[in-house]
């Protein structure tokens, strides 16, 4: 695997700039440190993670914005900002609920300065110059009139059997019956890109269950995919609310919180003695367990969904207990790439959600990979070392007793344990904190020797 050839450097000097004083930076600053690792320099959506993503980072200059609530399709800067403050779940989009809210709001009229561009450069030609043109490109980003429900009717029995004949006529071709999604390889984005309606009944909406955002998803559709939008005369608005009781009954709202990536602040205790080397050692029944929802790399194959994280210390160790359930184990040996968890600790303020290759990032990273040892010239393994070989699943770290680790999968459940020492990160001191993400590599789905998920950052606050 090559690295990362198309990312500039002004971005890097631009990240050189920002990491260091976090204090009133600009929306672009905050572009480059925090988006352009996805969505590229530029806002086309081509930033270095952009071709190992499914759904690809959305290009901004296109214009085709998905989760919108205007009657033309242009986003509002509340639409924008919802999309940055709640991410999009499902998808690699997480929500940057580190940055500030007047920080997001920066960002909006970034985004908006990337969408502007694309605009103009779409007008070259058309023969608009000066101001003329600018006026033409306010005028196409300019959002329209909000779309918002009319006054719900009763949510009967009645209604949704009523609902489920709209559904039926309307949705069923690409949602199937039951919600769950027809698989169409015929499918595209307008981008050129692969996009299936999800399976709806696993409780994840990208702009949420509020009735007003399924109301607008009917009215305006997702622009740039093949999902269109309903208007008044081919469904009217009793007729929608039929519908939407339908589909409510359909989708659990409870099940987003667990797909979606949020950041938690997990208590770690001070184990007496020495700390488990075991993932069996019954003082982690002791340890209250954190479930950490994960972002898919590759939407389009079901994978790891979340693991369940419990950590502890002895003033010097970390040592991580992680949980997930994965039906199929691959390991070296077995065909296919093993099984496997990174983990990142560091000691920056606010890292980056996806930290590239020489990012001026103070890390710690332990990879578990069951039974494998990974190519030695490989960049992205070279990048998560210190890595533990696992020739049993029993892992033993190749640079020393400081890191160890130990895994074990039982009926569908790998249980991993990392002892980790930080060092770059700085030291445990006790009522410190330090951010924590990990990462799952799902061997059956693996495309290429990167994880199939990732979290958001955690914040471990250590205890006495
Ligand atoms: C790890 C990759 C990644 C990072 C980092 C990232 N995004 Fe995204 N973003 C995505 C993906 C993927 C999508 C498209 C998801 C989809 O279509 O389901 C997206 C979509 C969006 C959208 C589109 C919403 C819409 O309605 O179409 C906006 C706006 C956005 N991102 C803003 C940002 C901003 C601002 C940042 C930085 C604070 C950022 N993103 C960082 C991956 C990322
Ligand atoms: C031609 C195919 C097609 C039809 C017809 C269709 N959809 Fe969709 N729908 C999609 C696709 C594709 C997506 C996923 C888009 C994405 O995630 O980028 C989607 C996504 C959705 C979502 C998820 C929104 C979110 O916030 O994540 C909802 C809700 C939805 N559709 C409802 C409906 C309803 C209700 C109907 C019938 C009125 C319908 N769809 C008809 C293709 C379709």
């Amino acid at each position: 695997m090559t690295s990362f050839p198309s990312f500039s450097v002004r971005v890097f000097a631009l990240l050189l700039l920002t990491l260091g004083g976090l204090e009133a930076q600009c929306g672009m600053q905050l572009y480059a440190q925090h988006c352009a690792a996805c969505h590229g320099e530029r806002g086309r959506g081509d930033g270095p993670a952009a071709r190992f993503l499914d759904p690809k980072p959305r290009d901004f200059q296109s214009g085709h914005f998905r989760f919108v609530s205007t009657d033309n399709g242009v986003p509002s800067d509340t639409d924008i900002l919802e999309a940055i403050s709640a991410g999009l779940p499902g998808s690699a989009m997480l929500g940057f609920t580190q940055l500030t809210p007047p920080e997001r709001i920066r960002l909006v009229d970034y985004v908006r300065v990337l969408r502007r561009a694309g605009i103009r450069e779409r007008l070259a030609g058309t023969g608009l110059e000066g101001d003329a043109l600018e006026a033409e490109v306010f005028a196409l980003d300019t959002p329209g009139a909000l779309v918002r429900p009319a006054a719900e009717t009763p949510d009967t029995m009645e209604s949704r059997a009523r609902g489920a004949l709209h559904w039926t006529r309307l949705c069923a071709s690409c949602h199937g019956d039951n919600g769950r999604g027809v698989f169409d390889p015929l499918r595209i984005t307008a981008e050129g890109h692969l996009v299936q309606p999800r399976d709806l009944t696993r409780g994840v909406m990208k702009s949420g269950h509020e009735a007003e955002r399924l109301w607008q998803r009917v009215r305006c559709g997702i622009p740039g995919t093949p999902m269109p939008k309903l208007t008044a005369k081919e469904l009217d608005d009793d007729a929608l609310w039929d519908l939407l009781h339908h589909l409510q009954s359909l989708v659990p709202a409870g099940r987003q919180a667990l797909h979606d990536p949020l950041r938690w602040t997990i208590g770690v205790p001070r184990l007496a003695g020495a700390l488990p080397t075991d993932p069996a050692d019954e003082r982690f029944n002791g340890v209250s367990a954190t479930w950490i929802a994960l972002a898919p790399m590759q939407a389009h194959t079901p994978n790891v969904n979340g693991v369940m994280l419990q950590a502890a210390h002895d003033g010097e160790h970390v040592v991580l207990r992680i949980q997930y359930a994965d039906r199929t184990f691959n390991a070296a040996g077995v065909p296919g790439a093993p099984d496997g968890v990174a983990v990142r600790l560091t000691s920056a303020a606010r890292p980056p959600v996806l930290p590239l290759p020489g990012m001026p990032l103070p890390v710690d990273r332990a990879l578990w990979l069951a039974g494998a040892k990974p190519a030695p010239d490989d960049p992205i393994f070279e990048h998560l070392v210190p890595r533990f070989e696992n020739p049993d699943s029993v892992c033993k770290s190749p640079i020393g007793p400081e890191h160890v680790g130990k895994a074990a999968w039982r009926d569908g459940l790998w249980t991993v344990l990392m002892l980790v020492k930080p060092e770059r990160a700085g030291r445990l001191s006790v009522g410190g904190t330090m951010p924590l993400s990990l990462a799952v590599f799902d061997g059956a789905t693996a495309r290429g020797p990167l994880p199939g998920a990732f979290s958001h950052w955690q914040t471990l606050r250590f205890l006495p």
